[in-house]
């Protein structure tokens, strides 16, 4: 890719980080839709490459544009964040989508599963959205997304350093979100409940489920009306009220 081809697009631009798989590249392909050109940043560069030939077909100058990239290599994210934003000057849009969720057995307490949660949804969008945040409150404007879980909302016995991953981003995306709007800069909170992906292939019963372009879309929907925190799909939001009532002597019998 060369210097200036995001700006020859001259489109709204937005940097998906998280784009190879699941919910992101769902969101890249619905956004590239509505008119956006993407940004696709991930590790396996093969499947960014697919994904942006994809969206490209069709359009005379490419709107997608590939970077692979560790989001644990954190050293890298700010000269990263520089060539996408100089480039794309009209970048408007940042969501950080990246995400793992290891199985975990009921007795098992793995610290190397759990570092590398932490490192990758929560160091990994700390060290993303920190730059968007920067270049948004100089231009005065900007969307910043994060994909946190309904799993966040309550510590369940099941996965404990996932949950605790999601809602430490909550609560980092609520301060951002203080702290951005002065500047008139939108943080949006995602906390979707099950979506069919890659993650939750193995899992069984899962309650309200989504295909990936379902939850992209309600995602697209509240960036564009500037909603703070959005359930997907929305009937988790009572539920979850719910279930954030349920007192920790009662909650702790419960097997979900
Ligand atoms: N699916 C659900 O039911 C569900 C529910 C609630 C919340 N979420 C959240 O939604 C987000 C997306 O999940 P998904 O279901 O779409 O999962 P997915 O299909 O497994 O996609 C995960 C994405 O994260 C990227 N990623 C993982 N580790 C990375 C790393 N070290 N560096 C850069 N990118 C990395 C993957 O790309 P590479 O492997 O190519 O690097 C992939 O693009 C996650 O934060 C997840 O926790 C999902």
């Amino acid at each position: 890719m060369t210097s200036g081809t995001l700006l020859r697009a001259a489109r709204p631009v937005a940097l998906i980080v998280g784009a190879s798989s699941g919910i992101g590249e769902a969101l890249a392909r619905h956004l590239a839709k509505e008119g956006y050109a993407v940004a696709l940043v991930a590790r396996r560069i093969e499947l960014l490459r697919k994904l942006a030939a994809e969206i490209n077909q069709g359009h005379t100058d490419p709107i997608a544009f590939p970077f692979p990239h560790d989001t644990t290599h954190y050293a890298e994210i700010p000269a990263l964040f520089q060539q996408i934003s100089q480039q794309a000057p009209g970048l408007e849009l940042v969501v950080y989508a990246a995400g793992i969720m290891p199985t975990l057995a009921p007795d098992e307490f793995d610290f190397t599963k759990d570092q590398s949660i932490i490192e990758i949804n929560l160091l990994g969008a700390i060290a993303w959205l920190n730059e968007a945040a920067k270049r948004f409150s100089q231009t005065k404007r900007g969307t910043i997304v994060g994909i946190g879980s309904v799993a966040g909302d309550r510590g369940r016995r099941g996965n404990t350093v996932y949950a605790a991953s999601k809602a430490a981003l909550d609560t980092y995306l609520e301060s951002l979100r203080n702290r951005l709007a002065p500047h008139d800069v939108h943080v949006l909170t995602v906390k979707p409940g099950p979506v069919r992906t890659p993650m939750t292939a193995h899992l069984k019963n899962q309650p309200f489920i989504l295909e990936p372009h379902q939850a992209a879309m309600r995602i697209a929907k509240s960036i564009h009306a500037r909603r703070n925190i959005v359930y997907v799909p929305g009937i988790w939001r009572p539920i979850m009220w719910i279930i954030r009532q349920i007192p920790s002597f009662l909650f702790r019998k419960m097997s979900f």
